[in-house]
């Protein structure tokens, strides 16, 4: 079967309004008549109305950095999936490695958010990946496996089908130091047969896994022809409308 291909910028804690906009609104012509390939961005929440006004009736989907499993309530400084759904959000990553290296996220949270998220109709991106460390010791099979299984765990199959997995090891992540081709392909692979054990085939071949960790216009087109690639999930080069074109363009 074939996937459309999925390219998300997630632009962290960078930009102002007036940076933000001047990106989307370079991007909304970039992107004109651009088919074939499904088009992300993700701001921070607080730039979030701005992008999406600026967006409207364009191709480029726009997203939540994070969110929290509560509708509403008493939990101060977070984000309910209700806020992100009424501005008019279509995706939320999830699971990021900053969210589990920083803010203590663990897979248990982050299935209890993707479980939720579904249930507001928002597309979970849902981000796993080793370390340098676990890497070198052999133990990436071991970690992302693990966090596939916990972080996905309670989807139904409809909800898996529809969830995007981002793939980032930690060591690639804003280091420039961008995972061969081959070793992106080879844990992709690998993902898609858990799920195709943790779920079932259809499931498996339907889900969309976006490669993510230095993902730069030189390198988009290799990453993106592998076979369990089906996208990319852009920091650094999303804060750049030429870049994040040239990636996006790479996706076709
Ligand atoms: P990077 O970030 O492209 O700057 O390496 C990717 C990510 O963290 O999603």
């Amino acid at each position: 079967m074939s996937r459309t291909p999925v390219i998300v910028g997630n632009w962290k804690m960078h930009n102002t309004v007036g940076d933000a906009l001047q990106l989307v609104r370079a991007l909304k012509v970039k992107f004109l008549g651009v088919s074939g390939v499904e088009i992300g961005v993700c701001p921070t929440f607080v730039l979030l109305p701005a992008v999406i006004d600026a967006l409207k009736e364009s191709n480029i989907g726009v997203g939540g950095q994070n969110m929290y499993f509560e509708n509403k309530g008493a939990f101060t400084g977070e984000v309910s999936p209700v806020q992100l759904k009424d501005l008019g959000c279509k995706y939320v990553i999830l699971g990021h490695s900053e969210r589990r290296q920083f803010f203590g996220e663990t897979d248990e949270l982050v299935s209890k958010k993707a479980k939720v998220a579904h249930s507001h109709g928002l597309i979970p991106i849902v981000c796993v990946g080793e370390k340098l460390d676990q890497r070198e010791s052999g133990l990436t099979e071991e970690i992302v496996g693990k966090q596939v299984d916990g972080s996905l765990d309670g989807l139904t199959k409809e909800e898996m089908s529809k969830t995007i997995v981002a793939y980032e090891p930690v060591w690639a992540i804003g280091t420039g130091k961008v995972a061969t081709t081959e070793q992106a392909q080879a844990v992709h692979a690998f993902i898609r047969e858990l799920l195709r054990k943790k779920f079932d085939a259809a499931v498996a071949a339907e889900v969309r896994i976006q490669y993510g960790g230095s993902v730069k216009p030189d390198n988009a087109k290799g990453l993106l022809s592998q076979n369990d690639i089906d996208g990319a999930l852009v920091g650094g080069a999303s804060l750049k409308a030429d870049d994040f074109s040239a990636i996006v363009k790479a996706a076709i």
